[in-house]
């Protein structure tokens, strides 16, 4: 019998080649007076901007334009919809990578109501956030976070008392997910692999997960057999469309899987040293991902009753290496996210800006999530200290 599950709304989705050619009509859903969230480079100096900006220009559509640099932090957040509150948009529109996607999120959520950003954080606040915001659209220039099929907008604070918590709500899925796999054309190799891995992870993660359901199951194996044709190809040649477009469907899958079934011992990770360290996100995810399966299925192994989470790994890996008959094929799976680890070039912890002396800390302060075993802090170093290359 099928076990108890939700499974939250969706954004209206609309995915293809030169979909970017719609948004005008999309903003016209909601009004003519549009924030405009953009990084400082994804979208400015595309073709598809020029375009766009005529669009909007002939139909005239009122465009206030906002540039977000990096992580979201909540001074950035406070600063920016204190702006906005005076006079409100009708439309919050954010065309980006993750940060840019959370950036418009937290702020399309944060102009209806009072106070500050931090206060509304889980983690960190004591406020309910009532689930009121600004209509908001979200356009995808990497293929990672999947934040365009989220409920949630990550904030940081990096440093002593840094953090990194998520403002979330069912509310705050974005309304409409613009998804053209052209505009990821110019992301850079190195931001790629990264986001690359993040989505990988979250596919993953969300599959393992002991909160996974059978929709969240059967969306995730599609994600991944996308990302399985994509990703390499996608990373040698960011010209290839084909590889885009798959990057594209399997990122947006894994915002909708990590929404319903949550994530794993990675995502831990990625928080307890988001709070400490301006690494990026999929940098910290990618070069975790082969050690932490690896140890979660030692450990796994250990437990009596961990077959279904096993058999999962298994599928995993016919999905991965396909023709491979080998004696063990979820040792050979692990071995593959190895191989990958290397073939992206992923850096490890060392090279990446790590302290060796906050290993321990960063350790203590990781949550295993919804990972389909507890790790021990024992275990969670000796992950950290393998990567710490
Ligand atoms: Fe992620």
């Amino acid at each position: 019998m099928t076990k108890h599950f939700q499974f939250g709304r969706l954004p209206l989705i609309v995915f293809g080649e030169r979909t970017i050619s719609q948004l005008p009509g999309l903003i016209k859903r909601y009004g003519k007076e549009v924030l405009l969230v953009t990084g400082r480079s994804s979208f400015g100096n595309s073709s598809s901007a020029v375009k766009f900006y005529e669009a909007v220009k002939s139909e005239n559509i009122d465009i206030n334009k906002l540039v977000i640099q990096g992580e979201p932090s909540d001074s950035i957040i406070d600063e920016a919809v204190a702006v906005y509150r005076v006079n409100p948009p009708r439309v919050v529109v954010a065309i980006g990578g993750g940060s840019v996607m959370d950036a418009g999120k937290a702020i399309s959520a944060m102009i209806p109501v009072q106070g500050k950003i931090i206060d509304f954080l889980e983690g960190t606040g004591t406020r309910d956030h009532p689930g009121i915001k600004i209509p908001f659209i979200a356009i995808p220039t990497t293929s990672g976070t999947g934040s365009e099929a989220t409920k949630n907008a990550v904030i940081s604070r990096v440093g002593k008392n840094g953090f990194k918590k998520s403002l979330r709500h069912d509310n705050f899925v974005p309304d409409i997910a613009l998804i053209d796999p052209e505009l990821t054309i110019s992301c850079p190799q190195n931001i790629t692999a990264a986001s690359g891995m993040d989505c990988f992870t979250q596919l993953v993660e969300a599959y393992l997960s002991n909160k996974a359901n059978e929709y969240t199951n059967a969306l995730a194996l599609e994600g991944l057999k996308a990302l399985k044709l994509s990703l390499i190809n996608a990373y040698i040649d960011g010209n290839d469309i084909e590889a885009r477009a798959g990057m594209s469907f399997a990122a947006l899958t894994s915002g909708i899987c990590l929404a319903n079934a949550g994530l794993g011992v990675i995502h831990g990770f990625a928080s307890s040293i988001g709070g400490l360290y301006n690494i990026p996100h999929g940098v910290v995810c990618g070069t975790l991902m082969a050690v932490s399966n690896e140890i979660t299925v030692k450990r796994l192994r250990e437990i009596y009753g961990s077959e279904p989470f096993l058999s999962k790994y298994s599928v995993l890996a016919r999905i991965f290496l396909e023709g491979n008959d080998s004696r063990n094929e979820i040792d050979s799976f692990i071995e593959y996210l190895h191989g990958l680890t290397e073939k992206l070039h992923l850096p490890g912890l060392k090279t990446a800006g790590i302290n060796e002396n906050d290993l321990k800390k960063i350790a203590s302060a990781t949550d295993c999530k919804n990972n389909p075993v507890k790790l021990t802090t024992g275990d969670l170093c000796e992950i950290l200290q393998r990567r710490y290359i």
